[in-house]
């Protein structure tokens, strides 16, 4: 144990002004559009009275080299926005006004709930869209945009921030730490597939969709609750929920279907979501786009449903909880690969007591340590002694102890809802001066009552 004092990390805790001094270095500055409003009429906003954010929406797709929405498809876009409530950062060349110029940094962020524990939500901060345009990337664009955010987040009382990530090194340095992972799994179909259990009760049945209205949304909502990491859907989840996006096809849709799980008496309890990839794709594969199932009967009746269609050789998953359930389900596990085990919901500790008694705890532990977090933006720097009692858990800011772990904010965020291990991050070198004893101690004190999982991106 090393004796720590707060002095280190308050000479860090002001927001630093350095971010947006280097971009006027640049010849930059950034700008706030602040969130709209859908019009009286409840329908989309038109594109043309928002000039701004359209620029900055079009330019946060070129960013990730999408197809740039215009018109109708526009307007969707900005209901969605609206919906969110999702304000937009933009960093522009000084001199441009944004009604008339895409900015050459975009940043989304927006308030929304996270699941803590089955069944706690507290509130969380979104960040998305991400972009720095070629010409301008490493000048600080990124870091300007970040700072502002997370100030704000801070100040409007968020415990959290959560992103998910193209690239697994650009967020660490704010404090960003992998809290779960999901794997992209592939399942072979081909012949029978048999379940390893009972068979499920209840039947399952094909419905259109758009015929569904919302009953994908509530049950989804409903295992969302349950789930640790998961956040309350976005606007754009359930466009695409109810095949609802407006596209080139006129409406039509695309080509998405779904499936329901009905109990015994007849109630919902678990719906898929699926896309048949077309018939020019060797083998055939439908590609899960969700699944949600409140029971175990509705969990399997799904999986012999989906692997099980005819003319169907593989199914196929890219946000697939990373629980093993799928295997342990078949009775041939091995018609499982993993294509892709990756890192997916990263979250950033802005307020330790309300993040860390914002969860709960298995309720026969009873235990206290204490954690030195050390925090370059300041927002969590600082000794905090965690005490677990009850299922409970206490946050007490010390002015000077002893700590039994030292550690990046980044590790805080990691270890937040239990679904990365302090074991691994101190064999990892990741946590200073943790003995094995008080790893074991924190695993225990932390363990998630259920998988942590991001069941849709934002
Ligand atoms: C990733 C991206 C947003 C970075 O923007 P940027 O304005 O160049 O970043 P900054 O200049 O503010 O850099 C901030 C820090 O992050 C580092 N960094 C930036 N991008 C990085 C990357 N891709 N990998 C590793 N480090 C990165 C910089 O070196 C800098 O480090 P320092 O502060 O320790 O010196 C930009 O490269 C981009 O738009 N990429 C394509 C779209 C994308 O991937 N967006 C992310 C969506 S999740």
């Amino acid at each position: 144990m090393t004796q720590h004092t707060d002095r280190h990390d308050s000479a860090h805790a002001a927001v630093p002004v350095g971010p947006d001094a280097r971009l006027a270095e640049h010849g930059l500055r950034l700008q706030v559009i602040e969130p709209i409003a859908r019009p009286e009429s409840g329908g989309d906003p038109d594109w043309r009275d928002h000039p701004a954010l359209s620029h900055h929406v079009r330019a946060a797709e070129k960013g990730f080299y999408e197809k740039v929405p215009t018109g109708a498809v526009l307007d969707q876009v900005l209901g969605c926005h609206a919906d969110d409530g999702r304000r937009s950062l933009g960093v522009y060349e000084d001199g441009d006004n944004p009604a008339d110029t895409e900015p050459v940094g975009t940043f989304v962020d927006f308030s929304s709930t996270m699941t803590a524990s089955p069944g706690r939500q507290v509130p969380v901060w979104q960040v998305t869209n991400v972009t720095v345009s070629p010409g301008h990337r490493r000048r600080g664009v990124l870091r300007a945009m970040m700072t502002r955010s997370l100030a704000d987040a801070a100040a409007s009382g968020h415990p959290v921030a959560a992103l998910t990530a193209t690239e697994a090194t650009i967020y660490g340095r704010f404090g960003f730490g992998v809290a779960a992972r999901r794997s992209w799994i592939r399942v072979d179909t081909r012949g029978r597939v048999d379940l390893a259990g009972p068979a499920p009760s209840g039947r399952v049945r094909r419905q259109d969709p758009r015929e569904l209205g919302e009953t994908y949304r509530e049950l989804q909502e409903s295992v969302r609750r349950q789930t640790p990491g998961s956040t309350y859907r976005t606007a754009e989840c359930l466009v695409r929920w109810q095949d609802r996006e407006r596209s080139e096809n006129e409406g039509k849709g695309t080509g998405l279907l779904a499936a329901v799980h009905r109990d015994e008496r007849g109630q919902v309890r678990g719906a898929a979501l699926y896309r048949f990839e077309g018939w020019q794709t060797e083998p055939t594969t439908i590609t899960v786009e969700g699944l949600v199932a409140q029971t175990s009967d509705a969990w399997r009746g799904l999986v012999e449903y989906l692997m099980n269609l005819d003319l169907i050789e593989r199914v196929q998953h890219q946000r697939h909880p990373d629980d093993g359930l799928l295997a342990a389900t078949l009775a041939d596990p091995r018609r499982v690969q993993t294509v892709q085990h990756r890192d997916d919901l990263y979250v950033r500790v802005l307020d330790v007591a309300a993040a860390f008694e914002g969860r709960d705890y298995a309720p026969r532990v009873n235990d206290a340590l204490v954690l030195h977090v050390r925090d370059g933006l300041g927002h969590a720097a600082g000794m905090w002694r965690l005490s677990v009692d009850g299922g409970r858990g206490r946050v007490d800011r010390l002015d000077a102890a002893q700590a039994d772990v030292s550690l990046d904010v980044r590790e805080l965020g990691a270890l937040w809802l239990g679904g990365t291990s302090a074991r691994t991050l101190a064999r990892a070198g990741l946590l200073d001066d943790a003995s094995e004893q008080t790893t074991d101690r924190l695993d225990a004190m932390l363990a998630p009552a259920r998988p942590v999982h991001l069941l849709t991106g934002f």
